[in-house]
């Protein structure tokens, strides 16, 4: 999407990056957990998120049906608001990384290109696709929302694995299975793969 507005200048800060993670204590990051509805993107951020806090780092979760409730209250299902879906918070997940935050994301984001798109805008090393991995079998049995029961019914147009595609990734840095591992095994996975890649110190 190219810029609207004119006359706007770029202001940047008067700290480094380096300056501020050292103030802050630690690097920003974004995980972007991908993958069908109850495939378990949000249980496994969640628990991330806590496991994170808990050993005092800073951590964040920006969730697909809560964000839809107020920042991209305006945007449906169809692809096009599912890219701008993806694009405004990819922007957010990216203040948050920049303010030293690890964020954890969990959107279906069921489009390749839109989440190369984040990718490109992440500075280099700071953006890990996690493919939360769970057949759609396993993801209709769950139906925790009742939704997958509904689409089948014809109740929901556009449904993501049923009448809508998702399109998985081809080299993710983290692959989830949550069809055979705890939610607290996926999720410590997480933090291990940041620390192995120099985002945290355990
Ligand atoms: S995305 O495709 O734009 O990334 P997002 O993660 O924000 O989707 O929202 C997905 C959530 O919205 C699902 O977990 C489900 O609860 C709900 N939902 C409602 N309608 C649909 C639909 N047509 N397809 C997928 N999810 C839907």
């Amino acid at each position: 999407m190219s810029t609207k507005a004119t006359n706007i200048h770029w202001h940047g800060a008067n700290v480094s990056n380096e300056e501020r993670q050292q103030a802050v204590g630690q690097k920003g990051a974004v995980v972007w957990l991908t993958g069908l509805s109850a495939s378990g993107k949000s249980t496994i951020a969640r628990r991330a998120e806590q496991m994170l806090l808990e050993r005092g780092f800073s951590a964040y979760v920006l969730d697909g049906d809560n964000i839809r409730f107020g920042l991209n209250k305006d945007l449906g299902f169809s692809p096009a608001d599912r890219t701008e879906n993806i694009r405004r918070i990819g922007e957010v997940a990216k203040l948050f990384a920049d303010a030293c935050v690890v964020t954890l994301t969990a959107f279906i984001s069921p489009y390749r290109e839109d989440r190369d798109k984040v990718r490109a805008i992440m500075p280099e090393g700071t953006f890990f696709e996690a493919y939360v991995q769970a057949s759609i079998e396993v993801c209709e049995s769950r139906d925790p929302k009742g939704l997958y029961k509904k689409a089948r019914a014809g109740q929901i147009p556009e449904f993501t694995g049923i009448s809508a595609p998702y399109e998985e990734p081809l080299s993710p840095e983290m692959v989830i299975d949550t069809g055979s591992k705890s939610v607290d095994e996926c999720a410590m996975a997480i933090v291990e793969s940041l620390a192995a890649k120099g985002i945290i110190k355990l």
